[in-house]
């Protein structure tokens, strides 16, 4: 069996990814509430030494999470990427990392991995600056970048979907559009992309987009509540990926 550090294992994508990996992989979790906190710590003084694949998912991954605690988004986002990208290039260990749409503007879709990126949130910029560390510092890693994900994970914070159909989200943007991506594919892909030898950039996310409003209503099919998004949020994200997502 391959070795995989796995960080954000808690996480929605962490958790997702470790029941779709169970049968190939042997995979050491680490998670911020399993008491490694990557915002003080160095990947030398914890990454295995029997490691050859790195899977980078721990993030503050929302907006508002960004904003409460700047110094932490930065940290993790951003420097600990870095770092990251650094010690598997010096170590000669694969090493993917986790991006977001939420790099893009929202203005001038459909992008691809050829698209300028000019954030609109400060989540968006710490992610932006952790992508553009990795590449630096890591030529052979893989940068995947996704859109909302959606489908069960189970982990403490909820996917979209997940929101939907237990009720906590009531009110729908119908002007916010994304490629509202499967996260248990989206881990199938991870797996693949881990054992390839691809390198840079690679937009990953289901094959259109729709808005929020739409998709919650393909769920629910009833009547829902329709609202408009405010302007700190990118209207629309609509990704052309490279790798269709499904
Ligand atoms: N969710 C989406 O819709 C979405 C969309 C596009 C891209 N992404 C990207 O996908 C990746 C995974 O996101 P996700 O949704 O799975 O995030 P998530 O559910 O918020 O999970 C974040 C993970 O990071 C860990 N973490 C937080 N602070 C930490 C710290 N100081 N030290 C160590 N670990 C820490 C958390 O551990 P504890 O909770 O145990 O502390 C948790 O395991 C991220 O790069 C995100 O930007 C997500």
């Amino acid at each position: 069996m391959r070795e995989l550090f796995l960080t954000g294992a808690t996480g929605r994508l962490g958790r997702t990814v470790q029941r779709e990996f169970s049968k190939e992989w042997n995979i050491h979790p680490c998670s911020g509430s399993g008491g490694e906190d990557l915002t003080a710590t160095e990947p030398s003084d914890i990454v295995p030494e029997q490691i050859d694949f790195v899977l980078n998912c721990a993030a503050v991954s929302s907006r508002g999470g960004c904003i409460k605690d700047s110094v932490t988004a930065f940290r993790l986002n951003t420097l600990w990427p870095q770092k990251l990208a650094s010690f598997c290039a010096e170590t000669n260990r694969r090493l993917v990392h986790i991006s977001t749409d939420l790099v893009y503007a929202g203005g001038i879709p459909p992008y691809t991995e050829k698209s300028p990126a000019v954030p609109r949130s400060l989540y968006g910029w710490t992610k932006l600056l952790g992508d553009i560390a990795v590449q630096r510092r890591n030529p052979n890693a893989c940068i995947v970048r996704t859109s909302i994900l959606v489908g069960e994970a189970g982990a403490k914070m909820t996917t979209f979907s997940e929101d939907i159909l237990s009720g906590r989200a009531t009110h729908f943007h119908v002007d916010c559009f994304r490629n509202h991506t499967d996260i248990n594919a989206l881990a199938r892909f991870l797996s693949h992309c881990l054992y390839s030898s691809r390198s840079g950039l690679i937009l990953a996310a289901a094959p259109y987009a729709m808005s929020r409003a739409a998709y919650a209503y393909s769920l629910l099919q009833r009547d829902i509540n329709l609202i408009h998004a405010p302007h700190d949020i990118p209207h629309d994200l609509t990704l052309r990926p490279s790798e269709v997502i499904e």
